[in-house]
């Protein structure tokens, strides 16, 4: 009889770094002690204060969300824009970027990507305004590579369109830069910062936050020195609160990030270095831009010379049963249910980025077995195409 396949006889892509049910104990005492579990309750106003000196914004620059789906969604509603704005954002994202964008009425014009940084520059999206209407920008921190936040106040004033920086993977990484900005973060499990799932929207458009944490809470009003009574509802909102379970999980895991960013970026260049040299440093990786460094990968993703090799990397990967993945593929414009919601420009780069781009595995924990597999998989890879 075969021996039936299951996940664990497989490298896993990714294996997320939660905090352990001992460690979260305290926090979850200190939950049911208060016998509050959600609607910004101590744990979530803690966790927000946490992040409200780290981001340097008073209380109300900030509001934590359920997740950066919904974040981005809130935030484009809480910018009150007209039903049907163009709002432009790279072709090479995940998909909730652009479903955010669908969801709140809009249209995504999707455009190219730099092809180092991987990521919708000021220059690129001041081109694509040039080429066609656009009424707002979601560049995208790319796996967590923080965009230059000065650059993009800059193309806020000169352009008076808003900005809106997705950069659900670039807790740690990505900052306000001393500019005027707005940035929503996943706390998704397999984020930097894992809540199992969360969000957070840090933003100095004045009232963007507390609008967005209004619409999270079904857009009933709270504030006593509003016109509307407290508990009336001030607009259609949709229930988006992050849970004091999640916020206790965030703290938890705020506590270890330092730590556990250190052992992510020491883990991503051993294994850089491990496959450059085996590939003759013919391999290319994601290049920061002027944003800055990568301060806690979560993915490892290595792009190939060609298509060819990255086929042949697949073939010897799954032989080695070792989970690799086409990160962001196909483009957001080739996916049947987005195709004729999109406006597409130019995105050659993209492309040539969508053929040749594979993620490995990667995660704390790694053992020296399974990146000895990796290693061999793409070692034989690499001789079946260089020969
Ligand atoms: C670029 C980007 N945007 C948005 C999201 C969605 O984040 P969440 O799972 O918190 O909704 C992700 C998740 O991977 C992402 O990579």
């Amino acid at each position: 009889m075969s021996k039936q396949t299951t996940a664990s006889d497989w490298v896993p892509l990714l294996v997320p770094d939660m905090p352990s049910p001992q460690v979260l104990m305290p926090w979850l005492e200190r939950m049911h002690a208060a016998r509050h579990y959600s609607n910004f309750g101590p744990l979530v106003r803690e966790l927000e204060a946490e992040f409200a000196q780290r981001f340097d914004v008073p209380a109300e620059g900030l509001t934590t969300v359920a997740n950066a789906t919904l974040g981005l969604e809130l935030v484009l509603q809480a910018l009150a824009m007209p039903r049907g704005s163009r709002i432009l954002l790279p072709a090479f994202t995940f998909v909730a970027t652009a479903t955010a964008v669908v969801r709140a009425g809009h249209v995504p014009v999707l455009t190219d990507v730099d092809p180092s940084t991987w990521m919708l520059t000021p220059e690129l999206a001041r081109a694509a305004c040039a080429e066609t209407h656009i009424d707002a920008v979601l560049p995208v921190a790319t796996f967590g590579m923080p965009q230059d936040m000065q650059a993009w106040q800059l193309f806020e004033r000169e352009t008076g369109l808003p900005v809106v920086i997705d950069a659900a993977a670039g807790y740690g990484s990505q900052w306000l830069q001393g500019a005027h900005g707005t940035l929503v973060f996943s706390m998704h499990a397999t984020k930097s910062l894992p809540a199992g799932e969360g969000g957070l929207v840090v933003s100095t458009r004045p009232g963007l936050a507390a609008r967005v944490r209004q619409l999270s809470n079904f857009g009933i009003n709270l504030d006593p020195a509003s016109h509307l009574p407290v508990g009336a509802l001030a607009c259609i909102g949709s229930n988006a609160k992050l849970s004091e379970y999640h916020a206790a999980i965030g703290l938890a895991s705020l506590q270890v990030w330092e730590a556990h960013a250190f052992q992510r970026r020491l883990l991503q260049s051993e294994l850089v270095n491990e496959l450059d040299k085996i590939c003759d440093q013919q391999l290319s990786w994601q290049t920061p831009g002027p944003g800055g460094v990568l301060q806690a990968p979560s993915l490892l993703c290595v792009r190939v010379p060609d298509e060819n090799v990255r086929i042949s990397l697949e073939r010897c990967c799954n032989q080695a049963r070792i989970m690799v993945r086409r990160w962001y593929q196909p483009l957001l414009q080739y996916m049947p249910e987005l195709s004729a919601s999109v406006v597409t420009l130019n995105t050659k780069n993209s492309q040539l980025l969508a053929k040749t781009l594979l993620g490995l595995p990667f995660f704390l924990g790694i053992n020296q077995e399974q990146r000895q597999l990796i290693l061999n998989a793409v070692q034989r890879a690499w001789r079946e195409c260089t020969g």
